[in-house]
């Protein structure tokens, strides 16, 4: 039986300011309960507050992500950011291909599979975001989709470079409108996921690498998910902006 240690993530996605999200890690730090200490956690606030967040979480409990990062270390890139400017800002996660980076800002299973790249190469882990939309799901295309998702980004790269991988599991259709997928539903794509990723990279991989859910989590709907076999942990949206909130989703 492999055991790996549930994550529970906070995307802040474009809210807070640094010293309102430096406030609310500060007041999440305070809420977490020891019994939590078998479980990792990370927040993802935007890229402003990353320093004032990291000197919050220093030594602590809570791991720092980014919500996207760069292929390129540095160069003519307006707007970008890069692995080792990610680093040295405190974090140690970074969220790559989320569905509103696809949905509004060009991301393709390329361009996320260069993006895994950069972070291997800079020792972030690679929360690897795919999931379908609702339209894909009715139409029965979801397994498909996910399919494509997972081949192409993650083409190219040995088990041993993915040995940090993360993968988010993320229905289009339940983030931030507050349908959650039941845990069957989770669970069916959870495992499908697992065995797609022992066909690609082998048993052992398969075994450890951690696929969380996120789509609508709640402190209602965590403890639920979280007792299915192959659902490792969670990807929060909307919760994870209130400390109080997200810490009775961190603490199930
Ligand atoms: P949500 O977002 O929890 O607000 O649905 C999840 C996500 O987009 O990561």
């Amino acid at each position: 039986m492999d055991t790996r240690r549930p994550l529970i993530a906070g995307n802040w996605k474009m809210h807070k300011t640094g010293s309102e999200a430096a406030e609310t890690a500060r007041q999440l730090i305070s809420l977490i309960s020891p019994d939590s200490a078998d479980r990792d956690i990370m927040i993802a606030p935007t890229f402003t507050a990353l320093p004032p967040v990291a000197e919050v979480l220093a030594d602590g409990p809570v791991a720092l992500g980014a919500q996207n990062i760069f292929w390129e270390d540095e160069g003519a890139y307006t707007g970008e950011i890069s692995g080792p400017m990610l680093v040295s800002a405190g974090c140690s996660h970074v969220i790559i291909g989320h569905s509103e980076r696809r949905q509004y800002f060009g991301e393709t299973d390329t361009t996320v599979n260069q993006r895994i790249a950069a972070a291997i190469r800079h020792g972030l882990i690679p929360v690897f975001c795919i999931g379908e939309t609702e339209e894909e799901r009715e139409s029965e295309q979801t397994f498909s989709v996910l399919d494509k998702q997972v081949a192409t980004g993650l083409k190219g790269f040995s088990s041993n470079d993915l040995g940090a991988l993360v993968v988010a599991y993320e229905p289009v259709w339940a983030i931030g409108t507050g349908k959650t997928a039941t845990s069957e539903q989770a669970q069916e794509v959870h495992e499908y996921l697992r065995s797609k990723i022992e066909n690609l990279l082998g048993s052992q991989l398969a075994g450890s690498v951690r696929i969380l859910y996120g789509g609508s989590v709640k402190p209602a709907n965590i403890a639920e998910l979280m007792a299915m076999p192959d659902i490792d942990g969670a990807l929060v949206g909307g919760a994870s902006l209130d400390a109080e909130v997200f810490s009775q989703i961190v603490n199930f």
